[in-house]
């Protein structure tokens, strides 16, 4: 089993900054990358990192293709909640994608679409980049525990940790969507490279647990080490194991 590399950095912005430093070089390698794009909070400072380089004419993404990572079922393509219109603010759009180069989930999380959805994403090469964060509850996307690494794209019922963590989103935990489609582990297990950030106090007991403990569908993220290439970015606040080496 390869071992994933893991940085521990000083704060968010070093963190973040980091993280931009690692896709702008994999950029310039690849600059028709397949990328898949996770939205939540932990990214939003690498995005907004690479955007700055782009405006300063350090980094070019228009050959760049998006992948969404996951999203409430049944939502609106323009409803303000989308996970597919904040990868689009936060990614697409500032970092100069044009708009057909970005590929939805199958939001209508019917399964032989979701099926066609991960053969057609096979059949173009798989993923060159996944840029991940992690759940509280150790999911990844919405792969929910538990979750095992051949997971295919699906439709998944959200946990009830999910549901609050994303409440404040929705105004309140009541009117959370209760269900989500979400690329599976097996795609992102061929992705490349995967990419996996988490920052803060709140994420500190489960990354310990997805990066040092054992590798089990109660803790999906854990799976994430059969990758192999899997880079970790973590800040200070996030690290409780040892330092790494
Ligand atoms: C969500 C998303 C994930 C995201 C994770 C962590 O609900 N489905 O794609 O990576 O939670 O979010 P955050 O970075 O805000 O903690």
């Amino acid at each position: 089993m390869p071992s994933p590399r893991i940085d521990v950095l000083d704060d968010y912005d070093v963190l973040s900054r980091a993280g931009a430093d690692m896709v702008s070089v994999f950029l310039r390698s690849t600059p028709a990358a397949r990328i898949v794009v996770a939205t939540g909070a932990t990214p939003m400072g690498l995005y907004r990192e690479l955007a700055h380089r782009r405006g300063r004419g350090e980094l070019e993404a228009a050959e760049v293709t998006v992948f969404q990572l996951d999203e409430y079922a049944g939502i609106a393509p323009d409803d303000r909640r989308s996970l597919l219109g904040w990868a689009r603010r936060s990614f697409v759009e500032p970092l100069g994608i044009p708009p057909d180069r970005v590929v939805p989930v199958p939001t209508d999380g019917d399964p032989e679409t979701c099926a066609e959805y991960d053969r057609e994403v096979e059949r173009a090469g798989g993923y060159d980049l996944a840029i991940l964060g992690i759940g509280r509850n150790g999911h990844v996307g919405f792969n929910e525990p538990p979750s095992d690494p051949s997971a295919p794209t699906r439709l998944v019922e959200l946990t009830p940790e999910s549901i609050d963590s994303n409440a404040a989103y929705w105004g309140d935990v009541e009117h959370v969507p209760r269900r989500a489609v979400t690329i599976g582990l097996a795609g992102l297990l061929r992705s490349r490279t995967i990419l996996l950030v988490a920052s803060g106090g709140s994420k500190r007991e489960i990354v310990q647990r997805a990066v040092l403990g054992p590798m089990t569908d109660e803790v999906p993220a854990s799976h994430l080490r059969a990758s192999a290439d899997l880079r970790v970015l973590v800040d200070r606040a996030a690290w409780d194991g040892p330092e790494p080496a």
